[in-house]
């Protein structure tokens, strides 16, 4: 089934739920999930000290084809207008759509020894003794090494006075966290023995280099226009030379990323702190480039860090977020990051085209009116209503919605 579907924003709750259960063949349990709410007892059992519950809607992005699949991404958060951008930013790269490519799950683990007395020496003492480090690591993971995955090499730099020890670990479709920092934990004993230093920190670390996926996507000159075309590279060259700018260039493409990661349940401060880490090694600067081709199409691309996966992780805790994976029809974790790369290279162009165009606030200020009318009070029609009259009066403000909730009520 195509994932181009005319007039999805228009329909009921109803119609696009018919829609998404047909696309993506979902199950009547699948169906009841939608409406499935996590008891307290349940999150008490995630988290420390729960008092209630986060209430986040949750859409679904349209339009995306990724690797000649076609796909419904489930997007939460509470902004506007992101969602209806990232959708519009795929249609721009229909009907080919985008291209992606993800390197595979190496992580790094990072063991700091301090008070080594002779760094050098002990770095040697640990690459002789590899073989034997990475196999008391992989004595962790039955799983990893069966999957012929698991801790695979190690590499020594040095910090101050510190030996930084890294173990480059394969964790396959897992996002990695748990069995790295459990590795790390393990042979940290040893290490200590080996070195006669002191091992203080044993952690993973969250910027993966090694763990980095590509996307591509042509965006159709016509429908953009040759000025915008070229609006949208300058754009991307003000953010190579302005960090201000930057910063807000590389959010615009975390606003979609996030949004999958929280439909998904999955940790999206990790990924933040990923991307950032990874915008700024050599400068901070934008992680999406754009070029023209021959025909005036405009050549978008991205290459971002991305961990996540599709085995552990919180997702088994939150039926909706397995639904939302299920709506994706996801596999494995280079399939999740494939379809996380394309989100936000889709967010960022759409961002950018909205800027070099009309500009942002225009679109963006007519959905947000409907927020603004439940946050002065307004319920049920109401909501539609006093967005519409504020969008025509060109008053898009609290002041407004309120005077006007008012109103309706003493009507
Ligand atoms: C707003 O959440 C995101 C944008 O500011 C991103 C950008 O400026 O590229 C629109």
């Amino acid at each position: 089934m195509d994932s181009l579907i005319h007039g999805f924003h228009k329909m009921s709750i109803e119609e696009r739920r018919n829609i998404i259960r047909e696309f993506s063949n979902l199950s009547t349990e699948d169906m009841e999930a939608m409406d499935y709410r996590m008891d307290t007892s349940t999150a008490g059992n995630m988290i420390e000290n729960v008092y209630t519950i986060m209430d986040y809607p949750v859409g679904i992005a349209t339009n995306f084809r990724i690797n000649d699949r076609e796909y419904l991404i489930p997007m939460s958060l509470e902004e506007p207008s992101v969602i209806a951008a990232c959708s519009n930013g795929a249609r721009y790269a229909r009907p080919n759509g985008f291209m992606a490519y993800s390197t595979g799950s190496y992580m790094r683990g990072e063991i700091e020894l301090y008070d080594v007395p002779d760094p050098d020496y002990a770095a040697i003492k640990i690459l002789q003794n590899k073989e034997k480090i990475l196999k008391m690591a992989n004595t962790r993971s039955k799983t990893l090494s069966n999957l012929n995955a698991g801790a695979k090499s190690i590499d020594i730099h040095y910090v101050n006075n510190e030996l930084i020890l890294n173990i480059i670990i394969d964790v396959a479709d897992a996002m990695g966290a748990n069995i790295i920092n459990t590795m790390l934990e393990y042979v940290s004993g040893y290490i200590e023995e080996l070195t006669g230093g002191k091992a203080n920190l044993r952690i993973m670390s969250n910027l993966t280099t090694e763990r980095v996926t590509y996307a591509y996507a042509k965006f159709d000159g016509k429908m953009l226009g040759a000025e915008t075309v070229d609006r949208i590279i300058k754009a991307n060259e003000f953010a190579k030379n302005d960090i201000y700018r930057a910063t807000t260039h590389n959010k615009g493409i975390m606003n979609g990323i996030d949004a999958v990661l929280l439909a998904t349940m999955n940790d999206f401060r990790a990924q933040e702190a990923n991307s950032h880490a990874y915008a700024s090694m050599g400068g901070y600067g934008p992680l999406t480039e754009y070029r023209k081709d021959a025909d005036g199409n405009l050549i978008g691309s991205i290459k971002i860090p991305i961990a996540v996966g599709t085995v552990g992780g919180a997702t088994k805790t939150s039926k909706k977020a397995m639904l939302a994976m299920k709506i994706m029809g996801i596999q494995n974790s280079n399939e999740f990051s494939n379809i996380l790369a394309c989100v936000g290279l889709a967010q960022n162009f759409a961002a950018l085209r909205a800027l070099a165009a009309e500009g942002i606030q225009k679109g963006h200020m007519k959905l947000h009116a409907r927020n603004i009318a439940i946050a002065a009070g307004a319920t049920g029609d109401m909501i539609e209503k006093i967005a519409a009259e504020m969008v025509s009066e060109k008053n898009i403000s609290y002041t407004a919605a309120t005077e006007m909730v008012k109103r309706f009520r003493d009507e």
